[in-house]
């Protein structure tokens, strides 16, 4: 059975006794995006990754909990199984070591797929977040591909394990407008095909507008504003929601 909800509730986090992050809550549900917006700094990575107890060395979870339709999760069995991650900067997240397609058969080997089925598994997934010639793609290494492609091949390898919740922190930061675009797109159809519920981290309001259903804003390691993403647009209530509208406005309008 497939879970509907994740949550985390009241999350706590500090580093050497100094508070970055205060009280966060916030729901994912299947088939939605949540949007999570705020300015570098105030806490949206921290959270993501605090969702799969992946907290970087120094930054201790003080108080909060991780719950899969309501009951207590162990965050280390979600990891890839229930909700797949893609983190903010791709390059980071491959080991320029090693191929693409090694990539995915060690991914795939954690659920016992191997060989044949192995690729099989491998091309599908590729082609699912666009390649059109796949089998061209798995002998390459991360340094052979472009920001945007190794973007979308982290994407194919958070899905590998067929996960219920995708988080996807700045997925299309550093990336040109049109591969943006097509970013945007393919999210949105997996959204729809898989019925995956995606955390959408960003600091672009033109990104939330896209694809968000409900967003959260947070300022300083807190929540300052939630709530469905018409009514974010049509009447932001809280100063640094309108402070983040207004750069945003005056960048793109
Ligand atoms: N390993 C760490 N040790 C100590 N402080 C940290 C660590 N990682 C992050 N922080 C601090 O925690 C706060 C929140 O960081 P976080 O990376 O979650 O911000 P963010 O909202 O994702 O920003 P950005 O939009 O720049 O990615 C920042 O003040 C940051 O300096
Ligand atoms: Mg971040």
């Amino acid at each position: 059975m497939s879970a509907r909800r994740l949550s985390v509730g009241g999350l706590h986090l500090a580093a050497g006794g100094h508070a970055l992050v205060r009280g966060v809550s916030l729901t994912l549900r299947r088939g939605r995006v949540l949007g999570l917006v705020g300015t570098s700094g105030s806490g949206k990575s921290l959270t993501t990754l605090a969702l799969l107890d992946l907290l970087p060395p120094g930054v201790r979870q003080v108080a909060g909990m991780v719950a899969l339709d309501d009951a207590p999760a162990d965050r280390v069995a979600l990891r890839g199984r229930t909700v797949g991650l893609v983190q903010q900067a791709p390059r980071g997240g491959f080991n320029p070591l090693v191929t693409i397609g090694r990539h995915f058969t060690e991914t795939l080997a954690c659920d016992g797929i191997r060989d044949a089925a192995a690729r099989d598994a491998m091309l599908e997934l590729l082609r699912e977040v666009g390649f059109g010639d796949p089998a061209s793609v798995v002998g390459l290494y991360p340094t052979q591909l472009s920001g945007g492609m190794l973007q979308r091949i982290m994407i194919a390898l958070a899905l590998a394990r067929d996960p219920d919740f995708l988080l996807a922190d700045e997925p299309t930061t550093d990336l040109d407008l049109v591969v943006q675009a097509q970013l945007l797109d393919l999210l949105e159809r997996l959204v729809v095909r898989r019925g995956l519920g995606v955390l959408l981290v960003t600091h672009d309001f033109s990104v939330i507008a896209r694809l968000a259903d409900q967003v959260v804003v947070m300022d300083a390691g807190q929540v300052v504003e939630q709530r469905p993403v018409r009514r974010l647009f049509e009447d932001p209530a809280h100063p640094r929601t309108q402070a983040l509208m207004a750069a945003h406005l005056a960048l793109y309008a």
